[in-house]
């Protein structure tokens, strides 16, 4: 068995086995926890084989998820980002904490996204499942104790609510002024990226996957996540100067978004070169406050004028705007 250090390496990328890392950090000392693990679906990773026996991955699954919840803070929150294959089992195993009162579940969110992969026989994916929990203190509370009067964890309403319709729409005296909570599914299309994620009138997110294209893309890791994602679970999660651990770093996109938002960070990354590359991409954001971009040449993407649209289909009229017959 791992010795547990006193101590927990905040401001760093541990670079190994998250499992291995987490054994020895001492429980309840994180705020939040976010992870994206690999999805068992094939990605090609530098130096993780994302091609798992079932059985094989569920187990591990289980193992960090359990090694999360120890780390977790009884005020803390954690979110896992997963994809169909293993929703289910996942959700199963939360149930499982669930029942153990180390955690307590609040959401099924579900991330709508735009370029997801074209399919050939079947629909384009365009979604992943996002597990929202809180720490034990909520899942330890008496009946008679009610949750919303003084919730036993981060929850900071204001910084991520939106202006409802009764606001916007129906000018309705009773709309709370403060707006209201975001839906629990996320809907974010790549028109509005790199910039304004949320519209002052609408409740939903708009915020692709990062096309190759975009400047927040870095270019060198096959799944790195929109900022965006990250902005509202820190916002509305943790606060400032609070720890935010992420145990699958990937390009970085948790740590940087903590430390844009002024929190403590900490992560794992089994891949020694994504780490390094993380790590800058941290830095860039500690330096300047500012999101690292690359721009496409730096990527090696060529850029030219899209394609001749082909012309929309209209059925033809006379000049008094009447539809003509069509010719056989
Ligand atoms: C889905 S990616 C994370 C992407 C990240 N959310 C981002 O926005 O860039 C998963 C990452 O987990 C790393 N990984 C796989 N197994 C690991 C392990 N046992 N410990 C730490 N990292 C691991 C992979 O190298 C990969 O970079």
């Amino acid at each position: 068995m791992a010795e547990i250090a006193t101590n927990i390496p905040t401001g760093s990328i541990a670079h190994g086995d998250c499992l291995e890392l987490m054994a020895m950090w001492p429980a309840e000392s994180i705020d939040l926890i976010f992870a994206d693990p690999p999805y068992n679906i094939g990605f090609e990773y530098d130096h993780y084989d994302d091609n798992r026996e079932h059985d094989d991955y569920v187990q591990w699954t289980c193992d960090w998820i359990d090694a999360c919840a120890r780390l977790l803070k009884p005020s803390g929150s954690f979110y896992i980002l997963i994809g169909d294959e293993y929703a289910a089992e996942t959700r199963l195993h939360l149930r499982k904490l669930e029942e153990e009162k180390r955690l307590a579940f609040r959401n099924w969110i579900i991330w709508h996204y735009t370029f997801g992969q074209n399919c050939k026989l079947k629909f384009n994916r365009s979604h992943a499942h996002l597990f929202y929990c809180v720490g034990s203190a909520a899942a330890k509370l008496k009946a008679h104790q009610k949750l919303t009067k003084n919730p036993p964890f981060t929850f900071n309403r204001d910084a991520i609510a939106v202006p409802s319709a009764r606001q916007t729409t129906y000018n309705d005296a009773r709309a709370n002024p403060k707006g209201k909570l975001p839906d629990d599914t996320w809907y974010l299309r790549p028109q509005n990226a790199e910039g304004i994620y949320f519209k002052p009138q609408e409740d939903t997110w708009y915020q692709s996957r990062l096309a190759g294209t975009f400047k927040e893309r870095q270019g060198w890791h096959p799944c790195q996540l929109p900022e965006a994602l990250l902005e509202r679970i820190i916002k509305v999660s943790s606060n400032e100067g609070d720890l935010v651990f992420d145990p699958f770093v990937g390009s970085g996109t948790t740590l940087a978004v903590a430390a844009r938002l002024k929190r403590r960070w900490l992560g794992c990354e089994l891949s020694k070169e994504y780490a390094r590359r993380a790590l800058e991409r941290v830095q860039h954001v500690e330096a300047t406050g500012e999101t690292m971009q690359v721009h496409c040449a730096d990527k090696g993407i060529q850029r030219g004028k899209p394609k001749k649209k082909p012309e929309p289909h209209r059925s033809p009229k006379d000049k008094q705007g009447n539809l003509l017959p069509v010719k056989p």
